[in-house]
């Protein structure tokens, strides 16, 4: 690792209680995070993938201070988030912004989105009057808009036009880092090539660095530097985006891509998808031992008894299965 991380998380852990009856009492944990570890270099893309439920959004949530982890740390540019209180929160929540799937609903349609995008500005006291309204005009146009759209709502604009707006938001206050939650998923696939290219370039004129979640592998190939893929509250491999596709290491990760249809329609045909059998177990009971056993077809006995230890295989590559490498 060459820069020093913009963000480390170490062995975060989010667990939720889960209540029952009268008294409300704590009857078990839903472990929806459950000792991950990862760091973003500044100006640098890492992308967490996985099924539905398996604890991304908590993840992006307690980066940004928004979920307390039960347990571990998130370090922001040498500061320890969990812990910050009072006027260093505040500066850290500056440098740290979000971007949600829904662009609908991150909105006040109420407000002109002028105000919308200019609000971060005034809250935090940046700016106001003719330098705010400058700003804004500057927002508008890097995400590729007009600045007479100041004055419109939301409702005049369409998808992917709102979701470059919540993008122009989040940039006002100059962030180093963007969770973007699935920042694509709810719009036409017609314009959300066109929203990933947006958010590339933006990283390179701003360098700012994401951290960017989604359930899709295919999605994030071509605009991350590295990916970790989460099952179950963990992190099951990590790599270079490059090296994970070329050649995953994990069977879950394997599979995920073996269902990723590729171009060559001739290639396509020979391969074989890799169906996973069963259900997502329940992050309320886990599995013992791999959290992938019950669905992983090469387990064995042993994967039942032994967690595996994210080891590493390759330079960059980090895999949680006793048989990889
Ligand atoms: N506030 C909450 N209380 C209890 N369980 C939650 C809460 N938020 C999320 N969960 C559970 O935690 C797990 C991970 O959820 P989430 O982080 O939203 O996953 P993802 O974003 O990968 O779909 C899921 O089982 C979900 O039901
Ligand atoms: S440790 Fe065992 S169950 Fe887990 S991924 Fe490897 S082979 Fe499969
Ligand atoms: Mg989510």
């Amino acid at each position: 690792m060459t820069a020093a991380p913009l963000l480390d998380v170490a062995d975060l852990r989010v667990h939720y209680p889960i209540r029952r009856g009268l008294f409300r009492r704590v009857v078990g944990s839903v472990k929806a995070v459950d000792g991950i570890s990862f760091a973003i270099r500044p100006g640098e893309t890492f992308a967490l993938v996985g099924e539905s439920g398996c604890g991304k959004t908590t993840t992006g949530y307690a980066v940004l201070g928004l979920e307390k982890p039960t347990a571990g740390r998130v370090a922001f540019a040498g500061a320890d988030f969990t812990v910050a209180t009072g006027e260093e929160r505040r500066r850290l929540q500056r440098d740290m912004q979000i971007v949600f799937q829904d662009p609908y609903s991150s909105l006040n349609p109420k407000l002109t989105v002028g105000e919308s995008i200019g609000e971060p500005l005034l809250v935090h006291r940046v700016l106001h009057g003719k330098a705010l309204a400058e700003r804004v005009a500057e927002l508008l146009s890097l995400v590729g808009l007009r600045p007479e759209h100041a004055t419109r709502h939301p409702h005049e604009f369409s998808g992917g036009q709102r979701q470059r707006l919540v993008i122009a938001r989040a940039l006002s206050l100059r962030p180093k880092l963007i969770v973007c939650d699935e920042p694509v998923s709810a719009l036409d696939v017609s314009v959300r090539s066109q929203i990933l290219n947006l958010l590339m370039e933006l990283q390179r004129e701003l360098g700012v660095a994401y951290l960017f979640i989604s359930h899709d592998l295919s999605v994030v190939r071509h605009l991350s530097d590295r990916v970790g893929v989460m099952y179950l509250g963990h992190i099951v491999e990590e790599a270079p985006a490059d090296r994970l596709f070329a050649a995953p290491a994990h069977p879950y990760t394997k599979a995920l891509l073996s269902a990723i249809p590729l171009a060559d329609p001739v290639a396509q045909r020979a391969r074989q998808p890799i169906i996973l059998q069963g259900d997502l177990p329940s992050p309320a009971n886990p599995p013992s031992g791999c959290p992938f056993r019950t669905r992983c077809p090469i387990a064995e006995a042993r994967c039942a008894a032994e967690a595996p230890a994210l080891r590493p295989i390759a330079e960059g590559q980090r895999v949680a299965c006793h048989f990889a490498g």
